[in-house]
């Protein structure tokens, strides 16, 4: 069940539409940033906050890289493999990643802080080669630039464990 926290901001969310259905994907990023990723049981319980079919909040999921129905680690990693970032080196990236990470595409590690996988086109071709982490994109990458990227995010995950 959604916290009472997200159950109000879902409510306060729904009071700019029109109608439920139309908030279906801030309604999915809820319960995402709630549960960690969006389970069966997620999806069921968003279909029913917005009066859906299940498939139909099933196939919203499927479609949108950025919504996972498995769980991942803290950070997702989408490294763009289209053509602008191939002829800039992104297939060496990608095993420069799995080497570091030591996990392949579409695996996260055992410390549950990275997972890694690839995307489309994400739509910054004039900073290729680049990644999203998350929200937050990561460009002009090289081998030593993803190696500092990946200490800091180490860092980061390691401080937030300490704080809980
Ligand atoms: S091809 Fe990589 S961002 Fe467009």
């Amino acid at each position: 069940m959604l916290s009472d926290a997200a159950k109000a901001e879902l409510d306060s969310i729904l009071t700019h539409y029109p109608d439920k259905r139309s908030a279906l994907l801030p309604a999915l990023y809820i319960a995402q940033r709630e549960y960690g990723y969006l389970s069966a049981e997620a999806m069921r319980e968003v279909a029913s906050s917005l009066e859906l079919d299940p498939t139909e909040v099933y196939s919203v999921v499927r479609f949108y890289s950025l919504f996972y129905s498995e769980p991942v680690g803290k950070y997702v990693i989408h490294v763009c493999e289209d053509l602008p970032c191939a002829l800039r080196g992104a297939e060496g990236l990608i095993r420069h990643l799995e080497e570091r990470l030591g996990i392949r595409v579409g695996e996260t590690t055992p410390d549950g802080l990275f997972t890694l996988q690839t995307a489309m086109c994400l739509a910054g071709c004039d900073k290729a080669p680049l990644m999203q982490v998350n929200l937050e994109y990561e460009e002009s990458l090289t081998p030593g630039r993803i190696d500092e990227i990946l200490q800091r995010l180490r860092n980061e995950g390691i401080e937030a464990k300490g704080d809980e």
